[in-house]
């Protein structure tokens, strides 16, 4: 390949994976996105897929496209690439056009971000969002968020999303402190599908492929010194792997130390590590023995666990079990349901109304958001938030609409 193909190429890759929007929320991969788009359920459910995290603690996001009658509803929006735009006209052109863009999370920043840019994309289409919409520091109107006021709707306020395909059922909402978390999850008819954003997961033993488009973040943890290169091998991604589940599901696991800077220095700026993909060779993790297990307990040993993720258990939950437990229960009677769909890790999963009912018995008989092991960090701080008085002792009546 001459010069002039390279640069044409890295041109056109550039343009092809940009997300101009990327100051806003300034997480890897910063301002080129690369998307991975699957089928999920033949002819049903279809799904995009992005990375997207803090210092390479870098996980895959997902926006669902589901079939609904007379086209295609999006849920849970993506940065609109111009390559993830392309992806969608195509699917446009065999199923429909897409009529709804749907928010169905009040919390979730990671998927609210790109609300504005994606409805712009689709002019035409009806923005749904999920009622009691936050926005830190300051509670701005939606307008100033750039959600079009003119064609949104307030799901359950206003109705439900396509409710002869699906059906909703709200999880919350409860009083965090800061604002609501509330999150409706969609049960469509067609696929026999549940979609939920965070509330559950299910996370693969091996990493998912979307990292195959760009290993770099599972590179960047498989090592363990600031001046070992970033290898790429399938044992080095699987290490990867692991460690960034662990850090993503209890934010600092308990396996993992923080050196001492004037370690993390000696180990800095190596030659051929000066780069800004290598952080420039600064690596301030320092992992345990025994992490292994610690991961292997979080994923399951055999196969993945469906799971409430560790971070809602311990943060949004402590207090408001029976929120989660009266979501279950109304899960367990959905008739027919065969798989999960969440907006992060694997999908579809199998998952049905028996599961849930199982899930449900589970999580009512087991200690509920523990403080130990890897949970140390997460309940030290539920627990500074509770004593400056951030977060109400009781989510429930505390909540106001
Ligand atoms: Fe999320």
């Amino acid at each position: 390949m001459n010069n002039h193909t390279k640069s044409q190429e890295n041109t056109e890759s550039f343009v092809k994976y940009k997300w101009e929007w990327w100051p806003l929320l300034p997480l890897y991969p910063y301002g080129q996105k690369r998307t991975l788009f699957k089928e999920l359920i033949p002819q049903q459910v279809w799904c995009l897929e992005q990375l997207q995290g803090l210092y390479y603690v870098a996980v895959p996001v997902r926006m669902t496209v589901v079939k609904v009658n007379g086209g295609l509803m999006l849920v849970n929006p993506l940065p609109p690439t111009p390559e993830l735009l392309e992806k969608l006209y195509l699917l446009e052109e065999a199923q429909g056009p897409v009529l709804s863009i749907v928010l169905p999370t009040a919390s979730g920043l990671e998927h609210k971000i790109s609300l504005p840019a994606l409805s712009r994309s689709f002019p035409n289409a009806e923005v749904w969002i999920c009622p009691g919409q936050w926005s830190f520091p300051l509670n701005l109107p939606l307008n100033w968020l750039g959600i079009p006021s003119g064609r949104t709707k307030i799901i359950e306020k206003d109705g439900f999303p396509h409710s002869d395909s699906c059906t909703w059922i709200s999880l919350g909402p409860l009083d965090i402190g800061l604002g609501r978390f509330q999150e409706f999850s969609c049960f469509h008819k067609g696929s026999k599908s549940l979609l939920v954003t965070d509330a559950l997961v299910s996370i693969s033993q091996t990493p998912p492929d979307l990292f195959d488009l760009d290993p770099t973040p599972l590179l960047f943890h498989s090592r363990d010194r600031g001046d070992q290169p970033l290898i790429d091998d399938p044992e080095n991604r699987q290490k990867g792997w692991l460690r960034l589940v662990l850090f993503a599901s209890f934010l600092r696991p308990e396996k993992l130390a923080i050196p001492p800077l004037i370690d993390v220095f000696r180990y800095a700026f190596k030659p051929g590590l000066r780069t800004f993909k290598s952080h420039f060779g600064f690596f301030p993790f320092s992992w345990q023995e025994g992490w292994q297990e610690s991961a292997k307990e979080l994923i399951g040993k055999q196969q993945s666990t469906i799971q409430i993720a560790p971070v809602l258990e311990r943060l949004v939950f402590p207090r408001g079990k029976g929120v989660l437990l009266s979501w279950l229960d109304k899960l367990s009677s959905l008739n027919g349901m065969r798989w999960m769909i969440s907006a992060h890790y694997s999908a579809p999963v199998r998952f049905t109304s028996k599961q849930a009912n199982t899930l449900k018995n589970k999580i009512s008989t087991r200690p509920w958001a523990i403080g130990k092991g890897n949970w140390q960090f997460l309940d030290s701080l539920d627990k500074s938030l509770l004593r400056i008085g951030v977060v109400p002792k009781d989510p429930q009546s505390g909540f106001k609409d």
